[in-house]
């Protein structure tokens, strides 16, 4: 499933320059969504780089509105499932549900996020696989 975004973003290149997962994906409050960054947060390179660029032009745009880009979403649960990026990413790496994303141009759903990859998991883990824990949390 190869997403078709509306601006041709690469992690590869942008990781390569020394760009951290966590600066562009914040996890506010309590950390359920991993989040899009903020178009300002390209803007501190893009009011300069590549500012010719017609993808760029595009980008200043949104900025300049500010209005997100409508990036396509590639990872989604569905609304019944609750699922915590920040107490998962305490301990697994990004890669681990979401592969190599650095060494990639164009993001694809490498891995699944279906119940049985969650439980499996968990087994390894000695962690609860009470329904509740992901249908009904207290
Ligand atoms: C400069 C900002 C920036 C950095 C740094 C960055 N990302 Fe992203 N990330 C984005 C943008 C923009 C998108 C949406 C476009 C896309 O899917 O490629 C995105 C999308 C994603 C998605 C897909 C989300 C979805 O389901 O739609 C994943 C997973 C992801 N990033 C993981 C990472 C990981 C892991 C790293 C560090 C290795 C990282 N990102 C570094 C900006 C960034
Ligand atoms: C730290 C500075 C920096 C930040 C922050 C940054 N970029 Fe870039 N970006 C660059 C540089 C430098 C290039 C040129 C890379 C190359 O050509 O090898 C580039 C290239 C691009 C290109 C390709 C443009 C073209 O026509 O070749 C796009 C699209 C892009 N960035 C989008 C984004 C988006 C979207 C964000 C925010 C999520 C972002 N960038 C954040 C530095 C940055
Ligand atoms: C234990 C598995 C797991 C780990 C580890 C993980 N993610 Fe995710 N990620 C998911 C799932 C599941 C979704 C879909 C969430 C939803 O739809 O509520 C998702 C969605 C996303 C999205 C889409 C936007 C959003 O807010 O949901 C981004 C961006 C993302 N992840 C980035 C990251 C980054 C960056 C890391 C590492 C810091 C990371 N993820 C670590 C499982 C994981
Ligand atoms: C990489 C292994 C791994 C994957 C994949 C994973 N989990 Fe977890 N999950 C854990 C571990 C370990 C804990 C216990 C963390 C702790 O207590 O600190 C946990 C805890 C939880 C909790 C309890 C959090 C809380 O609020 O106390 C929920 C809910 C949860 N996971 C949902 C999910 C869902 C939904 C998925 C699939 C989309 C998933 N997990 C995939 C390892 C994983
Ligand atoms: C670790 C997290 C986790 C636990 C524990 C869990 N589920 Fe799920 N469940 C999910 C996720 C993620 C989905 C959505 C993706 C999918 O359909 O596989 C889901 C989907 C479902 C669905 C909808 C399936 C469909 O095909 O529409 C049902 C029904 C369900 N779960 C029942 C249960 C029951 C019953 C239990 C306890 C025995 C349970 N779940 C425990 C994560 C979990």
């Amino acid at each position: 499933m190869a997403a078709d975004q509306p601006i041709p973003y690469s992690h590869k290149k942008h990781v390569a320059m020394g760009l951290e997962c966590a600066g562009c994906h914040t996890m506010p409050g309590k950390g359920e969504a991993a989040t899009y960054p903020a178009e300002s947060t390209c803007m501190q390179c893009h009011t300069s780089v590549k500012k010719e660029s017609p993808a760029i032009k595009l980008l200043s745009k949104f900025a300049e509105e500010k209005k997100p880009v409508p990036w396509l979403r590639i990872y989604k649960l569905p609304e019944y499932v609750w699922f915590s990026h920040k107490i998962h990413t305490k301990d697994a790496k990004c890669t681990q549900c979401h592969g190599d994303v650095a060494s990639k141009d164009v993001l694809l759903k490498e891995k699944p996020i279906d119940m049985n990859s969650c439980m499996n998991c968990h087994d390894e883990h000695k962690a609860s696989n009470e329904c509740n824990l992901c249908h009904n949390p207290a």
